[in-house]
């Protein structure tokens, strides 16, 4: 396994359910923990209570490119090697059709698949210059299989399976590699507003879902955990 301990690593959706856990994972294996996201009272209370320095909170709205770019502008100008992106922000609105407005459709592409795009567009260049890196996204069970009411939510989640295997394809001749996370259900605060009858105490809790990935961050360097499935042990839909 390789350590974390000084690593610089950028967390999306540092205070979603998954986030907030894998950060708290992060920090006490020693990495250098930049925590990115849209509440900026959420985030500094995250830092603050894992007294991560104010420098390496992150304003962040994933969703708007102009923030992201700034975001990441700041972050290199106080690590310009980022050896780990863990992208866990993202919305999930499940409705039929009949119920589905064009702008939820828009806004779930916007945050889920157009956010991603813009964050690789930033951070691809900055891991091309040391020709390595490790970016890890979560698609979830969503991005390969379908469900009633997710016409949204699957075509952006299929949109990013699609987008980073073809992204993977351009960066065979590089050290950067891309692992997808195919989590069933997290019992998180994206169950929330979802109007959908479902069984959160069965499901995935989040300090698990987030030791996966801290796992997935450990990964050894010689080679690469292309995808990973983690689902409910009674909801296996793969
Ligand atoms: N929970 C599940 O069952 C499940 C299953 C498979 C895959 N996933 C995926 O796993 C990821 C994390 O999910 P979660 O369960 O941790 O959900 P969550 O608790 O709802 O957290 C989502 C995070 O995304 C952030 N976010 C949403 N829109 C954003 C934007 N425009 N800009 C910046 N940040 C934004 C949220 O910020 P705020 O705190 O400001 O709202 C929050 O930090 C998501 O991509 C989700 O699709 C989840």
């Amino acid at each position: 396994m390789e350590s974390l301990k000084g690593k610089s690593v950028l967390v999306t959706g540092a205070t979603g359910g998954i986030g907030t856990q894998l950060v708290r994972l992060l920090v006490g294996s020693g990495a250098k923990v930049f925590v990115a996201g849209r509440n900026a009272e959420k985030l500094n209370n995250l830092a603050i209570e894992l007294t991560i320095p104010q420098a390496q909170v992150l304003i962040m709205d994933i969703a708007n490119e102009t923030s992201v770019n700034s975001a990441i502008d700041q972050l290199l100008l106080v690590s310009p090697v980022v050896d780990i992106v863990i992208n866990a922000a993202g919305i999930g609105i499940i409705k039929t059709m009949d119920l589905l407005t064009s702008v939820e459709f828009e806004q779930t592409l916007q945050t889920n698949l157009f956010g991603t795009f813009y964050l690789l567009k930033r951070i691809l260049p900055v891991m091309k210059l040391v020709k390595k890196g490790l970016i890890i996204n979560i698609p979830g069970v969503l991005g390969k299989i379908p469900m009633a009411g997710a016409a949204a939510y699957c075509a952006s989640k299929y949109g990013l399976t699609g987008m980073l295997q073809s992204i993977r394809e351009e960066l065979k001749r590089t050290d950067i590699r891309i692992t997808n996370l195919y989590l069933g259900g997290v019992d998180s605060p994206f169950w929330d507003n979802i109007d959908l009858r479902v069984q959160r105490d069965k499901m995935i809790i989040t300090e698990e879902a987030a030791k996966a990935i801290w796992f997935l961050c450990q990964q050894p360097s010689s080679g690469v955990v292309s995808e990973m499935v983690l689902q409910p042990f009674n909801h296996q839909a793969i």
